[in-house]
């Protein structure tokens, strides 16, 4: 298998030492591959932006490694691999478009090339009207557009972005995950997002790294996690539901089964397969109607409340919120 795009090992960064000492990361481990997109997930404080910071270059490494395509964060192989947009970006006193030339010049970009490049990207984020006027005076979510413009001017195959959400309008939340998911369906580029909202990055991660108090929690595929998490938990919804309910909470492997707030029966079962079967037979013999019957969809924000749980709860089991 080819090279990951990013590879963190046992990387730990501590903060001041003796008494006061912060462990912000503490020996975390994750790959992301080439074309994935990938969440970086954690509430606030967990150590996502100490984690970038040590992927871009901005802050020393305490212990352990982390590499971009093979070459040592932080060098300027690796630095050039990479777009970043950090999670409050700071711009100079310029045009929208004289600074997407600055910065195009310093990723080694001839004149022309860089102008090109600029018009390029302005145009693809609508900020044309806005183009000649100071990035300073614009509207939050126009920053960020400005900010993940600065950070593909070089073409980089990495795109890096801290929290880019977080401080945006419903509108312009959508409107940024868009931009991000066309970067990786049709450019092809690797993209690793943080954010503390599990939701929004619902629709654009493939792959998710949840970090909890300097500690990775989990790391992996979504889809797999999503199938390991809704295991053997259905959703039911007939035509006599007090009825069935009764008649499943008598099988020996349902664990649990219970009528939710928008009158849908919820089973949990030890065994997925007899189950169907059971389901089916007892809704014949009931005489009731069937109208749907299917595992229950999971949202990362489950994902992340069951691990988190199963890691306080010392291997108790997943909590479900119902
Ligand atoms: N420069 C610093 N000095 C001391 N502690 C820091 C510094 N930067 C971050 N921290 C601490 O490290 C932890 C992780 O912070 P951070 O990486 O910013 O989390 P996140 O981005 O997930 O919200 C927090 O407890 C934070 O207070
Ligand atoms: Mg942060």
């Amino acid at each position: 298998m080819s090279v990951p795009m990013i590879e963190v090992k046992d990387l730990t960064k501590h903060f001041g030492g003796g008494a006061n000492i912060v462990k912000a990361v503490n020996g975390i481990d994750f790959k992301v591959r080439a074309g994935q997109a990938h969440g970086f997930l954690g509430p606030n404080g967990a150590g996502k932006t100490t984690t970038i910071k040590m992927l871009v270059g901005g802050l020393s490494i305490t212990q352990g490694t982390a590499t971009i395509k093979g070459y040592k964060a932080g060098s300027v192989k690796a630095n050039s691999l990479i777009g970043y947009v950090s999670e409050q970006p700071k711009f100079f006193d310029m045009t929208l478009f004289k600074y997407l030339i600055y910065m195009g010049r310093l990723g080694h970009l001839g004149k022309a090339e860089a102008a090109k490049k600029a018009e390029e990207l302005i145009l693809w984020l609508k900020l044309e009207e806005a183009a000649d006027r100071k990035v300073n005076n614009y509207s939050s979510g126009m920053k960020q557009k400005a900010a993940l413009a600065q950070a593909l001017i070089h073409e980089p195959e990495i795109l890096i972005l801290d929290e880019p959400t977080a401080n945006l309008d419903p509108v312009g939340r959508a409107g940024m995950i868009e931009h991000i998911l066309e970067l990786v369906r049709d450019r092809g580029l690797t993209v690793l997002v943080s954010s503390h909202i599990l939701g929004e990055v619902e629709k654009l991660a493939d792959t998710v790294t949840i970090i909890n108090k300097g500690e990775i929690i989990l790391s992996d595929d979504v889809g797999v996690i999503k199938d390991q998490l809704a295991g053997n938990h259905f959703l039911l919804e007939t035509s006599k539901n007090e009825l069935i309910l009764e008649r499943l909470k008598r099988l020996r492997y349902v664990k649990r089964a219970w009528i939710d707030d928008e009158n849908r029966i919820q089973v949990v079962s030890e065994k997925d397969d007899v189950l169907e079967e059971a389901v089916t037979e007892i809704v014949y013999k009931s005489k009731a109607i069937m109208m749907s019957f299917k595992k229950r969809d999971v949202s990362l924000e489950d994902i992340f409340l069951s691990s988190v749980s199963e890691k306080n709860e010392n291997g108790k089991g997943g909590a479900s919120h119902e």
